[in-house]
């Protein structure tokens, strides 16, 4: 991935001083300084446009064809209503991802469609600009190492990426869950990195898109979803060689408890969401994880994430937390792994301290990493230490 094109549609040169509360306080000048920036970082050329005018957005697409490997196309507007710049991205071949900064699921119902999302390869939205960078870095994984998205249900979120290590397998299989408290605007683009490591190292990874919560998920649809992503395995199973045996699920921050929960199934009281598991993980690892979802409740963790996630406190909601939490399933009966970074400021390591303890003491197999000086980010870039570390306690897993 040598170049890149940032392209900006209408009204987006009025950054800074339109609807600040919405768009933020950056202006185009500084968001297209930043994302030089960032891809110069990555080694990547950033050119970049801003048009009022279809026609003008449409030609700079088009001229791009031949000189680009990437697009990050914010179409303002026009995302909901131009066929017209819908078929220039279709025409191009060119891997596009369509970024707003705002939540457009979360305002006025006609902006939660994009005309132009269907061409586009992936979609970011209510990150501000930080969005930007995530475009960035999602086509430079693609670009490493293009993944095969699988629907495993009908619905838009229901999807995972499948990618296949070079060789004939079987391969262990790493399931990945991505956190962010289980709200809309965090999707799985946040592991891609730890896909893209993990599939050069062996591993069929399958990192998995769910709904959450502001996108029609929550309880019990997430943990359906959850489920069935894992299930689908099975189905996966039977185009390519991947071994139903060595299944690790793998999750970050909320996507933690994902991974301890969705390893845990067989522990479900038959009229749970997602009881009845048809592919058996044999081991969870959950990174900087929410494990202990009462006790993440009680501490306020991500600003009422866990209540915003069941619909429930633990008071109310007795019967929610004894089918989702994984401190109240335990023992889960399969080895975990649980690595947390001393100097989390988002989930609190004693969080998973108090966890391992009550898991140990139910007589589940649970090591415990404990990186000092690691903050909650870093468990996920795979150029960081801390996930070198983590991989390593994740290789004795199968
Ligand atoms: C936007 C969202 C659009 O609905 C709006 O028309 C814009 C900006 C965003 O970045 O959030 O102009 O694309």
């Amino acid at each position: 991935m040598k170049r890149v094109i940032v392209v900006n549609g209408p009204n987006l040169n009025l950054l800074g001083s339109r609807q600040r509360d919405v768009y933020g306080l950056g202006t185009l000048a500084e968001l297209e300084d930043m994302v030089i920036g960032w891809g110069s970082a990555k080694g990547i050329e950033v050119e970049t446009f801003q048009s009022n005018h279809e026609g003008e957005l449409i030609d700079t697409l088009h001229n791009a064809r031949t000189e680009v490997d990437g697009i990050v196309l914010n179409g303002g507007a026009l995302t909901h209503y131009s066929y017209a710049l819908h078929d220039a991205i279709a025409a191009l071949d060119v891997p596009t991802v369509e970024v707003h900064l705002s939540n457009i699921h979360a305002r006025e119902p006609w902006r939660r469609l994009s005309v132009t999302a269907p061409a586009c390869v992936y979609q970011i939205f209510g990150r501000g600009l930080r969005g930007y960078r995530d475009a960035l870095s999602h086509l430079v994984w693609r670009h490493a190492h293009p993944p095969e998205t699988v629907r495993y249900g009908d619905e838009d979120d229901q999807i995972a990426d499948l990618r296949l290590p070079d060789g004939n397998g079987p391969f262990p299989v790493a399931v990945l869950f991505h956190g962010g408290f289980w709200r809309d605007v965090w999707t799985r683009d946040l592991m891609d990195g730890l896909a893209v490591d993990l599939a050069g190292r062996g591993w069929a990874t399958w990192n998995v898109e769910y709904r959450r919560v502001g996108a029609g998920g929550g309880w019990p649809v997430t943990l359906e979803d959850v489920a069935a992503a894992v299930d689908h395995l099975e189905i996966v199973a039977t185009r390519h060689p991947i071994d139903l045996r060595r299944v690790v699920t793998i999750g970050h921050s909320a996507g933690g408890h994902l991974a301890l929960w969705s390893a845990a199934r067989t522990s479900l009281s038959p009229e749970a969401p997602g009881s009845v598991p048809q592919v058996a993980p044999l081991a969870a690892v959950g990174l900087a994880p929410v494990a202990d979802l009462a006790s993440c409740h009680g501490a306020w963790v991500g600003d009422g994430a866990v209540e915003g996630f069941l619909g429930r406190s633990p008071a109310d909601g007795a019967d929610r937390y004894a089918g989702a939490d994984p401190a109240a399933l335990l023992p889960l009966g399969v080895r975990q792994l649980i690595v947390h970074g001393s100097a989390d400021d988002v989930v609190p390591i004693a969080l998973s301290e108090a966890y391992v303890g009550k898991a140990a003491d139910a007589g589940d197999a649970v090591v415990f990493t404990e990186l000092s000086g690691v903050d909650h980010h870093e468990l996920i870039d795979p150029a960081d230490a801390a996930w070198a570390a983590a991989r390593n306690d994740l290789e004795d897993l199968v």
